[in-house]
């Protein structure tokens, strides 16, 4: 088959990680007959630095265009200091609004050759971790009216206000319990209704959804306890849905648990099967240009990439299995080697995985 994927491979390592990602997808194409072009689009810094805006026009048609859309990492310090409408990270945020993708997935996933790297007591995680949060992307605080104004007698004042309906927490509550069917048939729902009503709203609309999958075991946590219980029993959790802003707190904590942060993709889906995909670490300024960085959690974005939105299970299993292969061989990027052991450069990680690459 032959699939249209639009690239962005962005600022700082973006480049780098995203060079060997799709190595690894046009041999897996070689191996199972598939062929990619990949069309390259500017988003984020380098979008500002040609164009003057970080998400140009063309890059949100191309993408729309594709089949799906791989993306390295936004950002850096030089754009820091733009206005909040020209921020490298707007582009982010663009795509995830015009593309649609209202659910955002995160598999915090510990490898047992990693298992090291665990900055948890060994008895927390034993047995291994594998918790999916599915983060509502497209609504609350991150898409709500934002603004200042001057008061009369406080100085300036700043608001963010996160807006939720019942139709956009219905459906990123379908997608959690869809996923923990095909999992270990827990939902946690994270919220803090004792204090928002956006909140008690999530609640209520979870709870009615949970009677139409009573197969599903579902609990609710409030946020600041759902952090808690991530880190001293994580095992506990299977899939974690969440409203936007907490999903971007508690995924970066989950991420952190397994050790390696470089190494976790992640997947944005809308209602169709376009989708975004992206390391969930950011673009490393500091390393960039270095061949230091990590290629294997944009690697994996490319694995889950080929499962959902291309309907390739067997070809994104291919992948996973050559990165937990070249792991398990003791072959290690800088971020996950130990003291003493010999550290690959990017694209000799990516070699790597492309060698282990085998046709079941
Ligand atoms: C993430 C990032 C983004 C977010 C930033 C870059 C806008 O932190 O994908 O988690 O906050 O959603
Ligand atoms: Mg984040």
């Amino acid at each position: 088959m032959k699939f249209d994927i639009a690239v962005i491979k962005g600022d700082g390592i973006g480049p780098e990680i995203v060079t060997e990602a799709m190595k690894v997808l046009e041999e897996t194409g070689r191996l199972y007959g598939h062929s990619f072009t990949f069309t390259q689009c500017l988003a984020g810094g380098c979008a500002i630095d040609q164009e003057g805006m970080p998400l140009p026009r063309e890059t949100v048609d191309v993408c729309r265009k594709s089949h799906s859309v791989l993306l390295g990492a936004v950002g850096g310090p030089k754009w820091d200091d733009q206005p909040g409408h020209l921020r490298a990270e707007k582009a982010i945020l663009g795509l995830r609004s015009e593309m649609g993708l209202i659910a955002n997935l995160r598999p915090a996933l510990m490898f047992d050759s990693l298992a090291d790297a665990c900055p948890l007591k060994p008895e927390f995680v034993r047995g291994g971790l594998d918790v999916l949060i599915v983060r509502e992307l497209t609504g609350g605080i991150y898409f709500g009216e934002r603004g200042r104004k001057q008061t009369p007698d406080m100085g300036e004042m700043a608001y963010d206000v996160m807006p939720y309906s019942e139709k956009e927490i219905e459906r990123i509550g379908r997608v959690a319990f869809e996923m923990a069917g095909k999992r270990n048939g827990k939902v946690t729902s994270v919220d803090k209704s004792n204090v928002l009503e956006t909140s008690r709203l999530w609640r209520s609309v979870m709870h009615r959804l949970k009677e139409e999958y009573p197969e599903i075991e579902y609990s609710d946590l409030f946020v600041d306890n759902a952090a808690m219980q991530l880190v001293i029993n994580p095992k506990q959790f299977d899939v974690i849905v969440t409203e936007n802003m907490f999903g971007d707190i508690l995924s970066d904590e989950a991420s952190m648990i397994t050790g390696s942060i470089g190494m976790l993709p992640s997947a944005s889906l809308g209602e169709g099967s376009l989708g975004l995909y992206e390391p969930i670490h950011g673009s490393a300024p500091d390393i960039a240009g270095k061949g230091l960085a990590n290629p294997l959690a944009t690697i994996l974005s490319a694995a889950m990439m080929l499962r959902y939105s291309l309907n390739l299970p067997e070809e994104a299993d291919c992948i996973e299995n050559a990165v937990n292969r070249v792991l398990k061989e003791g072959q290690r990027t800088a971020d996950i080697a130990k003291p003493g052991e010999t550290v690959l450069s990017t694209s000799q990680m990516g070699d790597m995985v492309v060698k282990a690459l085998s046709k079941n």
